[in-house]
């Protein structure tokens, strides 16, 4: 017996999610301030493994079953909620379950990943897996998915993505509101959601308009990718939506720790990103009706948190950490790693990009292999672990005279960066994000030895 008034089931797969019983919308009552627009917001971490990739993870492989495939060994290239999502299928219906995900991803999640059973492949990719990336996320799922037994299902491809929102994530919006619902908005990641329920609610009403929400290149918001990204991504759809929005980490993240302290709800940060986009773009008037998709609460993004709202943490985040056994000082250099990540000279791609055209030196701290795929023309390749050892090739012979130092992500720069320091350079600047950043910004790179 399973019971959606009582809320008592027979099986945990009962509670996903659809008209009958949907994730709950919730009125927010003190951030937006309209006089007339009604701003809901759709809480899908009420989903049975908390997020609302769980309706994708079930439709994949509702799908798959449906058309008769049998399914033993599942690889999946994820940013974290649809491999949570297909870990616990998988335990629920006897699969195995391996996750191809980036090194970038917040540990919270690697960890639960591990935790629900998930065989976990990490690598060096973007936060969310991005097509053409040799050594990433996608291309080890394809190679792992040509052995024979396994399949990977491809939330990137696989239409049953978009569809189980079109099945479930629209009809429960059309219901709760009674058909009222005058604005849809939603952050964008592989855009199912978006996708799938804007195509729903328009079949309903077709004035109710869609509104996508995107972070910036170089973001820090897992889960969700940026406009260059997005136009990679089979399901960005953007004619068949009425408006797009860039919103920044800071607006971001402010906006997910007012819905916390002000609303009282546990909204990650890419409920943050979706609301503070909503409240850009739907006018007040007497009858809209907004819904927003809260995709998942903030508890597997504490590290994220940590690196966005320093003020909440007074002490250096990593300060913190225990010392290990062998090295009682460990705190101590972590301590001035937190201090040089948040201090004057970490500096973005454009400053970079500026120095570098002043004729300032870069030196790229990542191993030879990374450097010949992608590299600044002008930048020199001294890796980490040769620096750390004292060699000096392409550093300014005075030391008083500027250098910068680059990497993949920013981290093995801030080392560099500390490690010349320690050795006399007065003038060292990090690049923050990296090459990464570097890329997603579109400044120029070049290949080869
Ligand atoms: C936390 C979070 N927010 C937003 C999204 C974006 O949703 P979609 O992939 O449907 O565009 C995702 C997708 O994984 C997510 O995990």
């Amino acid at each position: 017996m399973s019971d959606h008034v009582l809320r008592a089931y027979d099986s945990i797969l009962d509670l996903l999610p659809s008209a009958e019983n949907p994730t709950p919308i919730v009125r927010l009552r003190r951030i937006p301030s309209y006089r007339h627009t009604q701003v809901y917001a759709k809480l899908e971490w009420y989903n049975p493994f908390g997020a609302v990739k769980d309706r994708v993870a079930a439709n994949l492989v509702r799908d798959a079953e449906a058309r008769g495939e049998r399914l033993e060994n599942l690889v999946e290239p994820t940013s974290g909620n649809t491999g949570m999502g297909l870990a616990m299928l998988s335990n629920a219906k006897g699969y195995k379950f391996a996750a191809t995900i980036s090194k970038e991803i917040p540990s919270e999640k690697r960890t639960a990943l591990r935790f629900f059973g998930a065989n976990l492949f990490e690598l060096d990719d973007n936060l969310c897996p991005m097509p053409g990336q040799p050594e990433g996320a996608m291309a080890k799922a394809t190679e792992l998915a040509a052995q024979p037994g396994w399949r990977q299902l491809n939330q990137y491809k696989n239409p049953a993505n978009p569809d189980a929102h079109y099945r479930t994530t629209g009809p429960e919006i059309w219901k709760q509101t009674g058909g009222k619902i005058t604005h849809f908005v939603a952050s964008l990641g592989t855009c199912g959601t978006i996708t799938g329920t804007g195509r729903f609610l328009k079949t309903q009403n077709p004035a109710v308009k869609v509104i996508g929400v995107h972070p910036a290149d170089g973001h820090d918001i897992p889960g969700v990718r940026s406009l260059r990204a997005l136009r990679l991504t089979d399901f960005f759809t953007p004619a068949e939506y009425d408006g797009l929005l860039e919103i920044g980490d800071a607006e971001t993240y402010g906006h997910c720790l007012r819905l916390n302290q002000e609303e009282s709800i546990i909204a990650g940060p890419s409920s943050g990103l979706a609301l503070a986009g909503a409240l850009q773009s739907i006018p007040d008037e007497p009858g809209n009706l907004a819904v927003v998709i809260f995709p998942d609460n903030v508890f597997k993004y504490i590290s994220s948190l940590q690196r966005h709202l320093p003020q909440l943490f007074p002490k250096p985040a990593s300060a913190a950490v225990p010392a290990t056994p062998n090295d009682p000082f460990a705190p101590y250099l972590q301590a001035a790693f937190a201090f040089a990540e948040h201090g004057p000279d970490v500096i973005d791609v454009h400053a970079a990009h500026e120095l570098l055209a002043a004729g300032v030196p870069v030196i790229d701290v990542r191993n030879p292999d990374e450097f010949a795929q992608a590299r600044i023309a002008e930048a020199r390749n001294l890796p980490l672990p040769e620096l750390s050892q004292g060699r000096t090739d392409g550093l300014p012979t005075d030391r008083h005279a500027p250098v910068m130092t680059i990497c993949a992500r920013g981290r093995r720069s801030l080392y560099a960066l500390l490690l010349l320091k320690a050795r006399g350079y007065q003038d060292v600047k990090s690049v923050a994000g990296g090459m990464h950043a570097w890329g997603d910004s579109g400044l120029p790179t070049q290949s080869g030895r």
